[in-house]
């Protein structure tokens, strides 16, 4: 699906969302019951329960957020202004296979604009787009918080890591032969549907996904192990580039080394005793 075969909003009212078949609405609607028993006010539910439609459909669609309106007791302008709030809701028909090439800062420079390009022309398709065959939809994500293993790209959020343009290449194609691929770490890959119900809070009775790990790399865990004091004697506080490591604490600069009086401590009651800080006294007292 390409920007020009697009549903194009001309901002004129829309009719009322088409509902689900009777067979679909029963099975949502036992979900739905399902989760909204888990919160103590029904409208917590909202955020799992658009996950749940998105599930159904692959996308929130107009009869999802109707449906979530109306079991949560909301209004479709609330429950649309949360859809369209947070990005893991797609609001409108998408792939299988959602391909998320992280092109935040670090990512980017380590080679995910390389990759995004590279996908982009490899799949004749642009950000937020689908392949017309319907299998892999393309778009930029922000820090996934694996910055360790950059340049990442995530598939229906699962890891892939360390990638460059020719494995990302290899990737895309594998998803759309129908091969099987493996994330670098973490659960088996399964369908964008699958795992927005995973997400919407039900289990995942793969065999061996639950177990699966995908704990954070050394250079993430280096910081924890300096907080904890391990592996102290290895680690250096180094200086700004061409410095040496500095043995003695920083210098303290004095008020009048200060370049504004902004940056210089301010007197208190304790460091200027003439003026104690107290009550400020009323005009006339
Ligand atoms: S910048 Fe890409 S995971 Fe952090």
């Amino acid at each position: 699906m390409t920007a020009a075969n697009r549903e194009v909003s001309l901002g004129m009212p829309q009719l009322p969302a088409p509902a689900y078949p009777a067979e679909v609405r029963a099975r949502l609607e036992a979900d739905a019951k399902e989760v909204i028993a888990r919160y103590p006010g029904s409208r917590s539910a909202l955020l799992p329960l658009l996950h749940l439609v998105q599930s159904e459909e692959g996308y929130v669609s107009r009869t999802g957020m109707a449906f979530c309106a109306e079991l949560l007791g909301l209004t479709t302008a609330e429950v649309t202004a949360v859809a369209t709030f947070y990005t893991m809701y797609r609001r409108r028909p998408s792939g299988d296979y959602q391909v998320g090439v992280c092109t935040n800062t670090l990512c980017a420079v380590m080679g995910g604009d390389a990759i995004f390009d590279r996908l982009k022309e490899h799949l004749g398709v642009g950000n937020d787009e689908t392949t017309a065959d319907g299998k892999v939809t393309l778009e930029h994500i922000e820090c996934n918080a694996a910055c360790d293993f950059a340049p990442v790209v995530m598939v229906n959020w699962e890891f892939f890591d360390n990638q460059t343009p020719e494995s990302a290449t290899r990737l895309v194609d594998d998803l759309i032969a129908g091969r099987t691929v493996e994330p670098t770490r973490g659960a088996p890959l399964c369908t964008y549907k699958e795992t927005a119900r995973i997400l919407a809070g039900f289990p995942d009775t793969r065999p061996g996904a639950v177990e699966a790990s995908g704990g954070a790399g050394p250079a993430s865990l280096a910081g924890l192990k300096l907080a904890k004091g391990e592996g102290a004697s290895q680690a250096r506080v180094v200086g700004p580039r061409g410095e040496a490591p500095r043995d003695t604490p920083p210098h303290e600069p004095s008020p009048s080394e200060h370049l504004s009086s902004h940056d210089a401590p301010q007197h208190t009651s304790a460091s200027d005793p003439e003026h104690p800080a107290g009550p400020a006294a009323e005009e006339g007292e």
